[in-house]
């Protein structure tokens, strides 16, 4: 396959999201609902971290979804259709995984946190980064609003103010241990909860609009995460097709 560059990966993935965020809430997807998401049983702001043996349900969860189905993408034994679909799965795991607040527990991943943005009712994890935050950034949620978007990061990890920190975003990876790989990406990630999401609590945000300082504070970490997704699923899919990063 060669390199994948990150816009290209991550644009692989946008019909991808759409189809497994879909498929979830479908009688015959209950069961992938899990996957989504890790539920951090940490205590933000004050204390913030992921563990795996303590946060990963009995019906899996997003680490155990991209353990699962890297392995299922380079079965020789699998159907086609069903390395096809660990393929989906697994783009779309390392997308969910870097937002945030799939990685809490509190308030189901901030879905019981109402919110406004600009006037319009919202919950804290639709705005964090699914919905309103990074559409408001991007300009809308058309195909071609995710392909300049994308472009933007591409050449922000090429030449711009990722170039120099994009090496360490690799920092770790290890497609034969896929558990410790996606734990240190969602640690990561769930650090936010505490620094970003709600620093002050979440009487700090409740039913408060947050389309002005909290927005303007959370579009760096936003697209942080969303460079970062983008250039480990490359990284992660050179892996299992080459064996190398290629980057
Ligand atoms: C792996 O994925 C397959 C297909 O979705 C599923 O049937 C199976 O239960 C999963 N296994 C684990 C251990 O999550």
């Amino acid at each position: 396959m060669g390199i994948i560059i990150p816009s290209s990966a991550f644009l692989l993935g946008i019909d991808i999201f759409l189809q497994a965020d879909t498929y979830r809430y479908t009688d015959a997807g209950t069961w992938s609902a899990p996957l989504h998401f890790i539920d951090a049983n940490d205590d933000p702001p004050s204390s913030c971290g992921v563990e795996y043996s303590r946060d990963c349900g009995t019906g899996g969860c997003v680490v155990s979804a991209i353990k699962n189905y890297t392995s299922r993408v380079q079965s020789s034994s699998l159907s086609d259709a069903d390395v096809a679909m660990a393929a989906k799965f697994l783009v779309h795991f390392i997308g969910d995984i870097h937002q945030p607040l799939h990685d809490e527990g509190l308030d189901l991943g901030g879905n019981e946190i109402d919110v406004t943005f600009g006037g319009e009712s919202t919950n804290l994890h639709h705005i964090q980064w699914d919905t309103n935050i990074p559409e408001k950034y991007v300009g809308g949620y058309a195909l071609s609003d995710a392909k300049s978007f994308a472009a933007t990061l591409t050449t922000s990890i090429k030449t711009g103010s990722y170039e120099s920190e994009k090496a360490s975003w690799l920092d770790g990876i290890d497609l034969s241990d896929p558990v410790t790989s996606a734990t240190s990406w969602a640690s990561e990630a769930n650090a936010y909860v505490c620094s970003t999401v709600m620093p002050d609590g979440i009487s700090a945000v409740e039913k408060t609009d947050l389309s002005g300082t909290y927005y303007t504070k959370a579009i760096p970490v936003v697209e942080l995460q969303i460079a970062k997704a983008g250039y480990r699923l490359a990284a992660w899919l050179d892996l299992i097709t080459s064996g190398s990063t290629g980057l």
